[in-house]
């Protein structure tokens, strides 16, 4: 059987940058945006003579993400699906999602999208909160997200929205006030990421000068419960640490990553994922464009994982996932050590279907999910 197969195209453009996002993108004008897809498309078209003559999948699911993708005219991203089509193969019935920042589309742009093929959208809400947005930068008006909801799924798009916990000064009360409104979208799906404080960022640099209270770990881990608790009493139960969905709408892209899905990266500093071959394209956009506009290949390294690299990558992944990992996935060590996690509370007994008393694996417990690295680290036996 053919290993399923995902294309993922990062968009590396804001129209500003968010205060905390580390993530490979720039600020630039349209001329910048339109040259991006004839480049992208330039990269689709080598990949696919390079994997020309290999067995391989049409692709399950196509990712537009960045940057913020929905910053190109809607048919720049249309171009952009056609040439994914044209190149890799989508297959029938494959899930086409977009990330939009809110204040970068209307209902016309979402009904193009939806008219093309894309079948989900992506919105990053992040907060509910008035001073939350505006302590993380972001520029959108919460205020539309319930407009802009209904105009995706009335133009027959799932929709997913984008959370984060955890900004400093952020109370419990205001985490549950962007839960709750999260919630009363109606939305299918939801992404909840704790804050995670970069190194470079402005928001970094101003919490070390004291100028914003530091991020405190227990406090995250009490919005972790608290959400995990309202989104499954809503329906939406927890399919990898930070996702919850609505049964059927989990993010088959998302899934692919996490349970052994290949995936060619397409963009300024994609990465890709074929067999234990590992490669990543150059950061830059400016190197990005200079490669392909000579007709080079823009990736700057690969390598190849072994045996044991391509197990731990299993565990870690895997472990993230509700579906857990499969006891044959850990080595004779790695087993003796579940047991104890099972005494500690943070893993339990996954049962096979076919007869419930014969376990086959472990998933972890919300305690376990909060200790993810730990648990990890334990069964991989670092
Ligand atoms: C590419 S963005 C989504 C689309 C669009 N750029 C936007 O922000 O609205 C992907 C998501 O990553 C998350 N993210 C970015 N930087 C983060 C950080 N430092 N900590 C936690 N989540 C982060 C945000 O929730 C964001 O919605
Ligand atoms: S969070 Fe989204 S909009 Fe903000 S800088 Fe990062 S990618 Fe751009």
């Amino acid at each position: 059987m053919l290993v399923p197969f995902e294309v993922y195209v990062h968009v590396p453009f804001c129209a500003r940058r968010c205060g905390y996002c580390d993530f490979n993108t720039y600020v630039a004008g349209p001329e910048r945006h339109a040259a991006f897809v004839a480049h992208a498309i330039a990269e689709m078209e080598l990949a696919a003579a390079e994997l020309e003559g290999t067995p391989r999948a049409s692709a399950q699911s196509v990712f537009f993400g960045g940057g913020t993708p929905t910053i190109l005219p809607v048919e720049g991203l249309v171009e952009l699906l056609e040439a994914v089509r044209r190149t890799f193969g989508v297959a029938p019935g494959g899930e086409v999602s977009a990330e939009a920042n809110p204040d970068s589309v209307d209902a016309a742009y979402l009904e193009g999208l939806a008219a093309a093929g894309f079948t989900r959208v992506s919105f990053g809400m992040q907060s509910a909160v008035p001073w939350v947005l505006a302590a993380l930068d972001r520029s959108h008006d919460p205020a539309r997200l319930p407009d802009l909801v209904a105009d995706a799924r009335g133009a027959g798009l799932d929709v997913s929205v984008d959370l984060i916990y955890g900004t400093p000064g952020e109370t419990l009360t205001d985490w549950e006030a962007s839960v709750r409104a999260a919630l009363d979208l109606g939305v299918d799906h939801v992404s909840a990421y704790a804050l995670s404080l970069e190194e470079h960022t402005p928001m970094a640099r101003r919490i070390r000068q004291g100028l914003l209270a530091p991020v405190d770990a227990d406090e995250q881990a009490a919005k972790y419960v608290l959400a995990d608790e309202l989104f499954s009493s809503a329906g939406l139960g927890w399919y990898e640490i930070s996702n919850w969905a609505r049964p059927g709408h989990e993010s088959m892209h998302n899934l692919g990553y996490w349970t052994g899905a290949e995936w060619w990266g397409i963009g300024p500093g994609a990465h890709s994922s074929l067999g234990a071959r590992r490669f990543w394209n150059v950061k830059s956009p400016v190197a990005y464009a200079d490669r392909l506009t000579g007709g080079a290949s823009p990736v700057a390294g690969e390598e190849t994982l072994d045996d044991a690299a391509v197990s731990l990558e299993r565990i870690m992944l895997r472990s993230r996932t509700s579906q857990g990992l499969d006891l044959d996935d850990l080595s004779v060590e790695g087993r003796r050590t579940v047991p104890g996690l099972i005494a500690d509370g943070l893993a339990q007994q996954r049962t096979g279907t076919a007869n419930a008393k014969f376990v086959d694996g472990i998933v972890l417990t919300q305690r376990g999910r909060l200790l993810a690295d730990l648990v990890t680290r334990t069964l991989a036996g670092w």
